[in-house]
């Protein structure tokens, strides 16, 4: 397999433009869920890759902390901060090691094409480190992906059941909603859930 849990795997996917999961802007679902939010929080984006999602979230006032293993994904985002002056906070950082700087610091968290990335043996650890990364009225929400994809293909991006998202998942947080959303972009329509979870 290839070495997911490298940050050269992934700079090489950005410097080769073998970046298919890169929208090119904010992910409507995240969009319509944050101009729905009514409170300032803070919120984590962890392997947020070009950042559009942290980068819009930080626009509307919200505390938010960008990380990515990345330097490319990481200089990527900070080019564009010079340029829109939000205040957004990109770190150049393991995801798992991420409880050496924060604990109980989040509000929300956000997944997209993290979890996927991931070697799925690591899946646990992502789901305890979450756990602990966000404050005792936290929530984890994210767009979960692939489920058409066969295990056997392999990845990145590795392939998602239902069954084991929420058998993993139920230990450290209660299932809050799970469904197709009707903002999932067309060519993921059929391939993606929106998840929400809360911290127990
Ligand atoms: C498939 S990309 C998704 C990027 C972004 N979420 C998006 O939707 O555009 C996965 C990202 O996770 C980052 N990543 C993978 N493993 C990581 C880790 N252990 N710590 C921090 N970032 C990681 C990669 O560098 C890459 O930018």
């Amino acid at each position: 397999m290839n070495d997911v849990s490298k940050a050269n795997f992934w700079n090489e996917c950005y410097n080769d433009n073998n970046t298919g999961w890169d929208l090119g802007k904010i992910t409507p679902v995240f969009k319509d869920w944050v101009d729905k939010l009514d409170k300032k929080s803070k919120i984590l984006v962890p392997g947020c890759g070009n950042g559009y999602d942290p980068l819009y979230f930080a626009s509307l006032g919200h505390d938010v902390v960008a990380v990515d293993f990345s330097e490319i994904a990481v200089n990527n985002i900070k080019s564009k901060l010079k340029a829109e002056k939000v205040n957004l906070k990109v770190i150049k950082y393991d995801f798992f090691n991420l409880l050496d700087k924060y604990k109980k610091e989040f509000d929300y968290i956000v997944e997209y094409t993290f979890f996927c990335a991931i070697d799925p043996k690591n899946r646990d650890q992502y789901i305890n480190i979450t756990h602990k990364l966000l404050n005792d009225n936290g929530y984890l929400i994210g767009l979960f992906l692939p489920f058409q994809k066969k295990i056997s293909e392999g990845g990145p991006p590795f392939a998602v059941r239902k069954n084991e998202i929420k058998k993993k998942f139920v230990k450290k947080f209660d299932l809050i909603e799970n469904f197709s959303h009707p903002l999932s972009i067309n060519a993921r329509k059929e391939n993606e859930l929106f998840y929400k979870f809360k911290k127990k």
